[in-house]
């Protein structure tokens, strides 16, 4: 059976296109999971999307992952930047993490620049636009095949 990655989404990310084009690129999150899958089939993996406005959801999501996930990609949005729950959510988690940011976060607001999400994270990929999921999951599928 294909191994699981579960990809991870924060609040507002539900408005993915609608959200900050200027910021945040006009594709959907629908568009994302399209393009996650077809790159996850071709790696002979599997993947399911996910998107909570909670914090609390996020955190059961983490923990399903712990039984139901090989890997997970993670863009927390602006629960990055302040959540040690989720934190410590991942922390029980034992597979690759790799957290994602749509915009050049360093770039940004100094508020941005900090993440407990990446005291955890395996790799961190920021500025790539929506392709950085793509990104996360070719290098899901190199940490997995180690
Ligand atoms: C984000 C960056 C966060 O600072 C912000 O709060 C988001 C999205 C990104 O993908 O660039 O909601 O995680």
């Amino acid at each position: 059976m294909a191994q699981m990655i579960h990809i991870l989404n924060g609040p507002n990310l539900n408005l993915l296109g609608k959200r900050q084009p200027e910021i945040y690129g006009a594709a959907t999150l629908a568009d994302v999971q399209a393009e996650c899958s077809a790159v996850a089939a071709e790696l002979g993996l599997d993947c399911a999307l996910m998107q909570s406005n909670h914090e609390g959801e996020i955190v059961e999501q983490i923990h399903a992952a712990r039984d139901q996930a090989a890997g997970i990609i993670i863009n927390p949005a602006a629960y990055t930047h302040t959540s040690v729950a989720i934190l410590d959510a991942l922390n029980t988690f034992d597979g690759p993490v790799i957290e994602v940011h749509i915009s050049q976060v360093h770039k940004r607001e100094a508020f941005r620049h900090h993440s407990y999400v990446s005291h955890r994270a395996d790799a961190v990929i920021a500025g790539c636009g929506t392709h950085g999921y793509v990104l996360a999951m070719r290098q899901m599928g190199a940490l997995l095949a180690k």
